[in-house]
């Protein structure tokens, strides 16, 4: 009789067979543990369903998410015309959309609702008491983040700390932007001086908290100190592995292929790693699985099988987004295309995101649920009637390829952030400090000179120790 058989009477556990017991359970734990790293980490195309029911939601907390009611931002009245001579200025693509030296006003009537987290920032901040150095000092910079000053329209770095290439090149790229704006800025030498934190990493947990005013690429509804930036991709997406370009330049590329609509695919197309969020990537491959109209497949770098270049998303009407393990840079390259963006409720806010309208006539993408129950649903009428979907795609590109995520736009929100944040900016910005006797920070122009490696550790008032060789 095996021994496990449970006698209902007087059954005791001997030592030994308590041993056994504990042994099993032990075994059974560990192949359960298995089973979901297993789910969460394989990038296999198929994995029984139960296996993907198991998966925790893991770091994609599945239950929230973020839909903005903001269809006013895009047909909202222009701001007053002043009933001078001059006729009103309006945004033009093709004649403003590099243009970053946009004033003010200019900013105000081209991009009505991309400034509206800035103003959300500015509201949280004014009834939390404002903003001042005492703040800023208890934030700790860890990897992945620095603190920098603005300082009569000059760019200063205080400290810059990275882990490696990935953050240093970020961090650049950051820097590089903001510089930009100013340097276009016809106002520059009167700017407010400011002082703040930003962090490069994909969530606001992984190096600081919300309620840190830091500035970041993406936050979650709760986290309501940060303050929204725009992501290092707009000033390029480069590292050894994948050269992509700035993102304007990648617009271009897809701009030159320009696929006209009748020729594009009417299907829905995904690559990526299901291991990155298993639990929404996986429920994506499995909505679209044996349907005619989907193109989902899981991409494995190692072999380059089912690899699609960003150019090549474009031949499809419809591309899916997933977000990763944090919201995913790869939405605006998606929404170059000029085709049906399909995304779950969205969980991480970019600065962006608040155009995103999901029904009515300026709708510019389409929303699932984040389980992708609704999908085929969803997917089915815009197929058999595709003229509905050159319209969302044609809403998408006139939104945000050709205005909200042009170059000119960009800047216009880096000065709004400046200033949004100047607003209630509660302290005077020193150049020099007294304790030291030299100057507090480093300024830009130097800082990207600097050697790789002196980028890593870098704190200006330990001059002695990146100035050394
Ligand atoms: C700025 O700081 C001062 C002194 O701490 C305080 O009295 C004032 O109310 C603050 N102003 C704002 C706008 O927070
Ligand atoms: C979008 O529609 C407008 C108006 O019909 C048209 O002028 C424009 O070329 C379209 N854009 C694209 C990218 O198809």
């Amino acid at each position: 009789m095996p021994f496990w058989v449970p006698a209902m009477t007087a059954y005791t556990i001997r030592p030994k067979r308590g041993l056994s017991l504990l042994g099993i359970i032990a075994a059974l734990s560990f192949s359960v543990i298995f089973v979901i790293w297993y789910g969460m980490n394989s990038d296999r195309d198929y994995i029984h369903p139960i296996l993907t029911q198991l998966i925790p939601a893991g770091h994609c907390a599945c239950e929230s998410s973020t839909t903005f009611q903001c269809s006013t931002c895009l047909t909202c009245p222009e701001p007053p015309v002043q009933e001078n001579t001059t006729p009103a200025w309006s945004f033009e693509y093709a004649r403003d959309g590099r243009n970053e030296a946009l004033d003010q006003k200019q900013c105000q009537s081209a991009f009505p609702g991309l400034f509206e987290d800035i103003a959300r920032g500015g509201k949280f901040w004014s009834t939390h008491g404002g903003l001042s150095t005492a703040e800023l000092d208890t934030i700790t910079i860890q990897q992945g983040m620095a603190r920098a000053f603005i300082s009569q329209g000059e760019l200063h770095v205080v400290t810059a700390r990275s882990k490696g290439e990935d953050h240093r090149r970020k961090i650049l790229g950051t820097l590089s932007s903001i510089h930009r704006a100013l340097a276009a800025d016809p106002e520059r030498a009167s700017r407010r001086d400011v002082e703040f934190v930003f962090s490069v990493e994909d969530k606001v947990d992984d190096v600081t908290n919300p309620e840190w005013p830091v500035w970041v690429f993406s936050r979650t509804p709760t986290e309501q100190g940060v303050w929204l930036m725009p992501d290092f991709s707009f000033w390029a997406w480069d590292n050894p592995n994948n050269y992509m370009g700035p993102y304007d330049q990648v617009v271009d590329r897809i701009k030159r292929l320009d696929i006209p609509w009748s020729d594009k695919k009417p299907q829905l197309v995904w690559r990526g790693k299901p291991s990155f969020a298993p639990k929404l990537r996986r429920a994506l491959i499995e909505a679209a699985r044996g349907k005619s109209w989907g193109d989902v497949k899981q991409v494995d770098w190692s072999t380059g099988s089912n690899v699609l270049k960003m150019e090549d998303h474009c031949h499809y009407m419809f591309i899916a987004h997933v977000e990763g393990r944090s919201y995913s840079a790869s939405l605006k390259y998606r929404q170059a295309c000029n085709s049906v963006i399909v995304a779950h409720k969205l969980q991480f806010i970019q600065h962006h995101h608040y155009l995103l309208i999901a029904d009515g006539p300026n709708q510019n993408y389409v929303e699932v649920e984040r389980d992708f129950s609704d999908l085929a649903d969803k997917i089915e009428p815009l197929i058999s009637d595709t003229e509905t979907a050159r319209r969302i795609a044609n809403n998408s590109v006139t939104t945000f390829r050709e205005r909200y995520l042009t170059p000119a736009a960009e800047a216009c929100y880096w000065r709004s952030l400046l200033d949004g944040y100047a607003g209630v900016w509660n302290s005077t910005v020193e150049q020099w400090s007294e304790n030291t006797q030299r100057e507090r920070g480093l300024r830009y122009e130097s800082f990207v000179l600097l050697e790789s490696p002196k980028m890593f550790e870098f704190d200006a008032s330990a001059t002695e120790r990146w100035q050394a060789s």
